[in-house]
């Protein structure tokens, strides 16, 4: 038998729920939300993300947990540990070590260009520069050859240095503070968006839904963007939940969890909509609604040189904090699994997926052909990773709760133990059981039908 090592844990419930919050906040809220809902109809995307929040992210979130903290193990040995005589199960939790590495790939880029945006707030380079001057800043440092992968390695570099510490004394201190500093400052920018002239136009295309906008292409970005922003589908909850006490309510915890992560989606859109209708970036625009609009609102306030600033400094340690989940589900597999010291996993895993994000950052260079399927290989890391990875990851996930772990151990896990939640767990059992895989199902299948 292997020997029992004791397992590192949240020092504290708030511990969990910032750490859990520090997961999902991250440039999924602020820069792909945005991108997503306006390449998807605004309101329309936005009525769906937050059927499928509520109906399917929250139920997913708790299973993810329960698995965790039942199997007390990183996302390959928790499908062993529960499922001993069908080992086969692991392979979700391959999948998921395997798309941690792909996110990370295109993830570390994105986080590039967020410190290349605090390098550009220190030199007070947005000041006074109009849209247009802007926007071609933008595109140059995508096309610079070694600015990016210097940002890409640095970001890399402050995430390993964290995981490399171990999970308590790392990610827990960084998060508490962090996340809603951030949340005070999106609040203060909704306020000034909301000011700005035509400012009504932008909410009403985030807020108001046109139905018949509503098709098979909306259904799966939401679902992948629904997913991608609450950590769902490839094991970082898993990982999470491993570290959860015992004590802890798991649905008290995802309801605080999925809701901030939400709101704080919710918010990007309030900033970024208004603010982009009122300067003339259409809401297609992808990366620029967030890093070109965004200075273009700095530059019309008071102290929006701070401002600036501090946005993009809390920007950098939101996707800090959700790099540290996704390098943390491949540091644990390695260090449980493989056998290897956290030290030489952490190196391995960051080094592996800056290899990676190299090629992510070159295929958006003009004229790159570093393509896959007519898309760059960062869209289609992008894509793959949301809309197929965690999207199956989630079916298999709740397939493996429902139908393979046994009801007493379900609900032993669901109430710990028989002390909480009791009246929700019939309901909650019937949703994994039957319910979210056939939504996910239907969901994926309908874009091969219509
Ligand atoms: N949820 C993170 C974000 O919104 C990204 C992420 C995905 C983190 C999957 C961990 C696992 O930015």
């Amino acid at each position: 038998m292997a020997e029992k090592k004791k397992r590192d844990h949240f020092g504290s419930k708030i511990g969990i729920i910032a750490a859990a919050v520090g997961s999902a906040v991250g440039l999924g809220n602020i820069y792909r939300f945005p991108c997503m809902a306006g390449e998807n109809g605004g309101g329309a995307f936005l009525i769906v993300y937050l059927g499928i929040v509520l109906a399917l992210g929250l139920p997913m979130m708790v299973s993810e947990f329960m698995i965790g903290r039942r199997a007390q193990k990183n996302p390959v040995g928790a499908f062993k540990a529960l499922a001993p005589d069908a080992k086969g199960w692991a392979l979700i939790g391959y999948t998921g070590v395997l798309c941690g590495f792909l996110i990370l790939a295109f993830y570390t880029t994105v986080a590039g260009w967020t410190l290349e945006s605090v390098y550009k707030s220190v030199i007070n380079y947005y000041h006074g520069k109009d849209l247009a001057t802007i926007e071609q800043g933008f595109n140059d440092s995508i096309n610079m050859i070694f600015r990016p992968l210097l940002w890409q390695a640095v970001f890399i570099f402050i995430s390993a240095f964290v995981i490399a510490k171990g999970i308590s004394k790392g990610i827990e201190k960084y998060s508490k503070i962090l996340m809603p500093t951030l949340t005070v400052i999106l609040i203060i920018l909704c306020v000034k968006s909301l000011m700005l002239p035509g400012a009504f136009e932008g909410l009403k295309f985030f807020f108001k839904p046109d139905f018949s906008k509503i098709d098979d292409q909306v259904l799966i970005s939401a679902l992948g963007q629904a997913f991608f922003s609450m950590s769902l589908g490839m094991g970082a909850l898993i990982t999470y939940g491993s570290y959860i006490s015992k004590k802890d309510n798991l649905v008290t915890t995802s309801l605080m969890v999925g809701l901030s992560d939400t709101f704080v989606a919710i918010l990007a859109g309030i900033i970024i909509f208004p603010a982009a209708f009122s300067f003339g970036i259409q809401p297609e625009a992808g990366p620029s609604l967030a890093f070109n609009t965004l200075p273009m609102l700095f530059n019309q306030m008071k102290g929006g040189y701070f401002f600036c600033l501090l946005f993009f400094i809390l920007l950098v340690i939101a996707a800090w904090t959700s790099a540290l989940s996704l390098l943390e589900v491949i540091v644990s597999y390695m260090i449980e699994e493989l056998k290897l010291s956290r030290r030489k996993a952490t190196i391995y895993s960051s080094v592996g997926a800056f290899i990676i994000s190299i090629l992510a950052t070159m295929s958006l260079h003009n004229g790159s052909s570093l393509t896959v399927f007519g898309l760059t290989i960062f869209d289609g890391l992008d894509k793959i990773t949301s809309m197929v990875f965690m999207t199956l990851g989630g079916l298999f996930t709740v397939i493996f709760l429902g139908w393979k772990v046994k009801k007493q151990d379900f609900e032993n896990e669901f109430t710990n133990g028989g002390t909480v939640n009791m009246r929700l767990r019939k309901i909650f059992y019937y949703i994994i059981k039957f319910i979210a895989p056939a939504a996910i199902t239907v969901i994926m299948v309908s874009q091969f039908i219509i």
